[in-house]
């Protein structure tokens, strides 16, 4: 049998089936499952800043202020946030680290630079192995250059980095003009891993009611592509951890995952879809390629189709595209 294990941030992890934030990690039951199907790591649902501020001021008050703080939190990016509060939060994850003994992530979105590392210290004290930051900003205010929204994300990650003594992940958006330059700085800063990327649910319109309608789509296996070329064009750049998220549907799409450079996958929308026994699916899925191709570890296969790796190294980045074009009827 290959051996699947790998580490990620330091952690050891049995294998690179990592459960993303998400409701999965609602009930500790879901998360017992998670690891009886397998799973390496599982991710807890972040605590939002508009739980931690339920605990001391209305939510209609608190929506106000940070509306001008941070656009996020007044749109639906992720289901309706059951206002458990900060507290309620630290124990549950208290109590999800007890119950398991696959490694355990935190996941933490706040607004302002002192809650990010007030919580992101509560979080560490809680006995999780690592945090994942969950920053996300839509850069809708017009004042305010791309730079600076990038150096605020660095601070954060600094201030954190100084104040937990727990390797520190980014969950970055897909959405920044120089994600290379973007993972240098945060490198630079202190963080221990990046997650490409993480995906948001995008409101649309209801054109009978003329109104906003926030929906929960799931990711398709084609989503992929996004974060598989930028995992293969950042393996051998960075010494941060490169985990790749969104569209991983299948075993073998953790190969792609694994052969461009990644060192873990985080998996959600596959497992709303196919229930949590898929987990053992996609892991024999894994083991059975790697039979079929000789391989018994992952570091004999990892990054072997990053860019540095390839033949065309120009096949990430202009992938072809006048030959694709002309090929169409
Ligand atoms: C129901 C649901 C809840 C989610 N909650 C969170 C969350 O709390 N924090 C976070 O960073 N991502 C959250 N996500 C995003 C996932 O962690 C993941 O980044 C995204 O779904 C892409 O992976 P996938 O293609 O495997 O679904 C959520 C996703 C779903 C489907």
């Amino acid at each position: 049998m290959a051996d699947l294990s790998t580490t990620y941030m330091g952690v050891p992890l049995k294998n690179p089936l990592v459960v993303a934030a998400s409701a999965i990690s609602n009930y500790v039951d879901k998360v017992k499952r998670c690891e009886e199907f397998g799973a390496g790591a599982l991710v807890i649902r972040s605590l939002f800043e508009e739980q931690i501020q339920h605990d001391d001021t209305t939510m209609a008050d608190f929506l106000e202020r940070a509306a001008n703080i941070s656009p996020e939190i007044h749109s639906s990016f992720y289901p309706p946030i059951d206002f458990g509060g900060g507290r309620e939060h630290m124990m549950w994850v208290e109590k999800t680290r007890r119950a398991v003994a696959m490694p355990i992530f935190a996941s933490l979105n706040a607004v302002t630079p002192g809650s990010w590392v007030n919580y992101a210290r509560q979080l560490a004290e809680t006995g999780i192995d690592g945090l994942e930051i969950n920053y996300y900003y839509v850069a809708a205010d017009p004042n305010v250059p791309g730079s600076e929204l990038e150096k605020r994300l660095v601070d954060i990650v600094a201030s954190v980095k100084q104040a937990v003594d727990i390797p520190v992940a980014v969950k970055l958006s897909p959405f920044y003009t120089s994600i290379a330059h973007l993972v240098k700085q945060l490198e630079a800063a202190g963080a221990d891993a990046v997650v490409l990327f993480n995906r948001f649910l995008q409101p649309t319109i209801d054109i009978q009611d003329q109104a906003i309608v926030n929906e929960m789509v799931y990711s398709t296996p084609q989503e992929l592509k996004l974060p598989l070329r930028w995992v293969a064009l950042l393996y051998g750049r960075t010494n941060l951890d490169l985990i790749l998220n969104t569209g991983v549907h299948t075993g073998a799409d953790m190969v792609k995952a694994l052969l461009a450079g990644a060192k873990a996958v985080q998996v959600a929308s596959a497992l709303f879809i196919n229930g949590l026994p898929y987990i053992s699916t996609m892991l024999l899925d894994l083991q059975n390629w790697m039979g079929e191709h000789g391989y018994s570890s992952l570091d004999e296969f990892r990054g072997a189709v990053s860019q540095q790796s390839v033949r065309d190294p120009f096949g990430f980045e202009r992938a072809q595209y006048m030959q694709l074009l002309l090929a169409q009827e």
